[in-house]
């Protein structure tokens, strides 16, 4: 049933999987030059992780990286190219209502994905209008509900979305996110619009609702520091593909692969007692229409060697998490 090569991301058995991803790969044929010619963008190139209800995957990278085709992949706005997912235990497949459900998806822009000339009760109500039989008395109770529960009050359920601010707007968009009860949220840089002071604020709640709801996270971040205190596991991605995965706590104190390096030396730490060797990271992520040989980080990488520049790494166990790299950091 399942890929030989997937097999080493993740043991195969707990019962409370909500999402499982095995080789997951998004392809794009685009045109370029004067002729037109076709080329292959592999936007997303063999992704392979589970995801257990109420527990955090973070995937980060920087910008074209991947990550938003990912969550298009996990919300089944798109089909994979290749692999396989499988969510709440059913082959995903965006033709089942009750799947689609259980995946809601909030975005990174709370100016834009809030109807400006809808009410947020309307805005609230909406998707059990769509979906359920709920007749209006029962809905606005569970909008007032849903709008207290993210820290808002109920009494502000006739305002319209530019009486909010722009954490309080994010707030919104997680309440609707919630009405149809889903199990897993897929949060695409839910607070990168965000000033730093509000984050926070955002987080909280978003960690406080997964407590109370059991709710599974992929969160996206192109932010190593915003997902510390909210992960259990994290995915650094480059170009495509995964170049380190594992707890939080490993990936953050022990980073392998010298780009997770990079990305944490450019983040502030928690403790300052923790002294940083500042890494600077040269040059741009290569174009995915023309990646390096080797491995795609090499051109970027203070390490790489020959090996590097003729041979892809595999992602491996190794230090404590799973690492694609010829030479890793040590302790
Ligand atoms: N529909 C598409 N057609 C062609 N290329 C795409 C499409 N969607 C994304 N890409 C490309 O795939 C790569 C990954 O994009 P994306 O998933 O948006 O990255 P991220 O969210 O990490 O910034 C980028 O190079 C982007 O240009
Ligand atoms: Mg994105």
């Amino acid at each position: 049933m399942m890929a030989v090569a997937a097999e080493k991301s993740a043991p195969a058995t707990a019962s409370n999987v909500v999402v499982r991803a095995r080789d997951l790969a998004r392809h794009y044929e685009v045109s370029r030059g004067m002729f037109r010619d076709k080329a292959t963008v592999k936007a997303l190139d063999g992704v392979s992780f589970d995801l257990e209800a109420g527990k955090t995957l973070a995937v980060v990278g920087e910008s074209g990286c991947g990550k938003s085709t990912l969550a298009r992949l996990v919300t089944m706005i798109e089909e994979p190219t290749r692999g396989t997912l499988m969510i709440d235990g059913k082959q995903a497949t965006a033709g089942d209502p009750q799947l689609r459900q259980a995946v809601q998806i909030v975005f990174q822009n709370p100016y834009g994905s809030l109807n400006p000339r809808q009410k947020i009760g309307a805005i609230l109500e909406e998707p059990l209008k769509i979906n359920t039989a709920l007749g209006g008395s029962e809905r606005r109770r569970k909008g007032q509900e849903m709008m207290e529960r993210v820290g808002l009050r109920s009494e502000h359920y006739e305002r319209y979305p530019h009486m909010f601010s722009g954490g309080q707007r994010q707030r919104i968009a997680v309440a609707r996110a919630l009405m149809l009860n889903p199990k897993i949220l897929v949060l695409d840089e839910p607070v990168s619009a965000l000033d730093v002071s509000i984050q926070a604020q955002v987080l909280n709640i978003l960690m406080d609702l997964q407590n109370d709801l059991g709710l599974a996270y992929l969160f996206i971040s192109h932010d190593l520091s915003v997902v510390q205190h909210i992960a259990n596991d994290i995915m650094v991605m480059y170009l495509g593909k995964p170049v380190e995965f594992g707890s939080a706590e490993a990936v953050f104190n022990k980073p392998r692969h010298p780009y997770t390096a990079a990305l944490l030396s450019a983040t502030p730490v928690a403790d300052p007692a923790r002294k940083k060797e500042r890494i600077r990271l040269e040059g741009e992520l290569p174009s995915p229409l023309n990646p390096p040989d080797g491995c795609n980080f090499n051109p970027r990488c203070w390490r790489s060697k020959d090996l590097c520049r003729s041979t892809e790494p595999e992602l491996e166990e190794g230090g404590g998490q799973q690492r694609a790299c010829h030479y890793p950091l040590e302790d």
